[in-house]
């Protein structure tokens, strides 16, 4: 047998966080798979460090959502939430279990488009829309969902000149008991802007309002706050429907339900604190059975969560570069995946646990990212079992967000795997390298000689 290292004997002040009633919790179990792939293997094939995305994972959480809705309000339609992860092979998981399209730039449009999503089941978000792309949604019948007076105004002059009727609906803000509250998208309903903007889209002849849309915040912890949301809605529906005899076809309730995640400062794991689909589920559908909508107008329900429906299915692989001690005699740990991969890491005290066996002994850790910056820290202190260069580290729950706010630097972005339902590993985004990233690059005549 292979005489153990020698480590030099350490007393070390702990400060991985408070511990709790039950002591602090130092027993870190392994991911040393996924979906019947060896994280090992996983990483010999396709590099380190790795996204891995589930597919098994994306279509059983979906249906759970799902599933919560339908079993308590018959007209429920998901539309997904491209910024949260657009991917084109993602977002043509959510399209095949049904969800539509809901997006939030001229890109995200024309991605779905491309993905073969019909104009008419594009959900159009956001407060930057140009005129061609509002030409481009009017043109294909999609759901304009307005931001602010100034786009009312544009697509009443587009559809105007061009002599066609415009869907749309309003983004609402309002309060619904969650401090600070989100008034900055859409337009207010207590201060009248809301009924104000309504009133303007019905006398304009080429509007036609379909619905109205809230997106309250993200990451909601209390489903209460949803209720809220519809009930104010289905009121407002309600209003409509008596000064204009005109129904709501949807209410839309936008995303914002809670991932699994931690969140930064909490006291418990998000995993024990997260409402259910059910919870938010029961919330929502309560205030609209319970609204004095006539039953045969209930409005369908748009849902655009994202997070929650992806967050689980995600993975960073990776490796350690290096055992570090700091100059205090602190451990640390530096491994190849940086915060420009792990975006969230911002806001969420990842889980981060090895993918090998390894022995029982943990000890307070930092660890960094690879990247020669000071603020690359995935964790700042961690109980971490003592591994060593070449290991390999498993970050869970990193879906969304992370494969679209990621910010190339130093060095390229790594490949991107989905392991499909039987199993078999696809890369569906290539590593970036250097050809890649030159791409883009120009250079003026006058700087293309260095004389060196
Ligand atoms: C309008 C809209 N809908 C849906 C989402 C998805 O939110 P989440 O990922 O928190 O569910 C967002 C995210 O900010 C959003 O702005």
């Amino acid at each position: 047998m292979e005489k153990p290292k020698f480590e030099r004997p350490l007393i070390n002040r702990i400060n991985a966080g408070v511990p709790d009633k039950f002591g602090m919790k130092t027993n870190v179990q392994p991911i040393s798979e996924i979906d019947d792939n060896t994280v090992n293997n996983l990483l010999s094939k396709f590099g380190s460090p790795l996204y891995i995305l589930s597919e098994n994972k994306i279509r059983n959480t979906f249906q759970d959502a799902l599933s919560a809705f339908k079993t308590r309000y018959p007209k429920v339609q998901f539309a997904w939430s491209y910024k949260t992860n657009y991917l084109n092979a993602v977002c043509n998981v959510f399209h095949q279990e049904g969800s539509w399209a809901e997006v939030v730039s001229g890109f995200e449009y024309d991605k779905a488009i491309a993905n073969g999503v019909p104009g008419n089941k594009i959900i159009f978000n956001g407060p930057d829309k140009s005129t061609d792309d509002l030409e481009k949604a009017i043109q294909n019948g999609s759901l304009i969902h307005m931001d602010h007076f100034d786009e009312l105004y544009e697509i009443i002059r587009i559809t105007g000149e061009q002599k066609l009727t415009a869907k749309v609906a309003i983004r609402i803000n309002m309060d619904t008991g969650i401090y600070p509250k989100w008034d900055r998208f859409g337009f207010n309903l207590e201060n009248g802007e809301a009924w104000s903007a309504i009133n303007k889209i019905m006398a304009a002849e080429l509007l036609e309002l379909n619905g109205l849309h809230t997106h309250i915040g993200t990451y909601i912890m209390t489903p209460g706050a949803y209720g809220v949301a519809a009930g104010k809605l289905a009121d407002f529906a309600v209003r409509i429907e008596r000064k204009f005899n005109h129904t709501i076809k949807y209410i839309d309730m936008g995303g914002g339900f809670a991932s699994k995640n931690t969140l930064k400062g909490a006291y418990l794991p998000g995993s024990d604190t997260c409402p259910s689909f059910d919870d938010y589920a029961e919330a929502i559908t309560d205030a609209l059975v319970n609204s004095d909508i006539q039953p045969d107008k209930m409005p369908t329900l748009f849902l655009e969560t994202g997070r929650a429906l992806i967050d689980d299915a995600g993975y960073l692989l990776g490796t350690v570069l290096a055992n570090k001690r700091l100059a205090d005699g602190r451990r640390s740990l530096v491994i190849d995946i940086g915060i420009n991969m792990l975006f969230t890491s911002f806001w969420y005290e990842h889980s981060i646990v090895p993918a090998q066996d390894h022995q029982q002994d943990t000890e307070d850790t930092t660890i960094y990212g690879p990247l020669c910056m000071n603020i690359d820290v995935i964790r700042s202190a961690v109980q971490f079992p003592l591994l060593e260069k070449n290991d390999q580290v498993v970050i869970p729950r990193i879906g969304a967000y992370n494969m679209t706010q990621w910010l190339q630097f130093i060095t390229y972005r790594p490949k991107v795997v989905m392991i499909d339902n039987e199993n078999n590993p696809h890369i569906i985004r290539e590593n970036e390298d250097f050809e890649s990233m030159n791409l883009h690059d120009r250079m003026p005549e006058h700087l293309s000689k260095i004389g060196m």
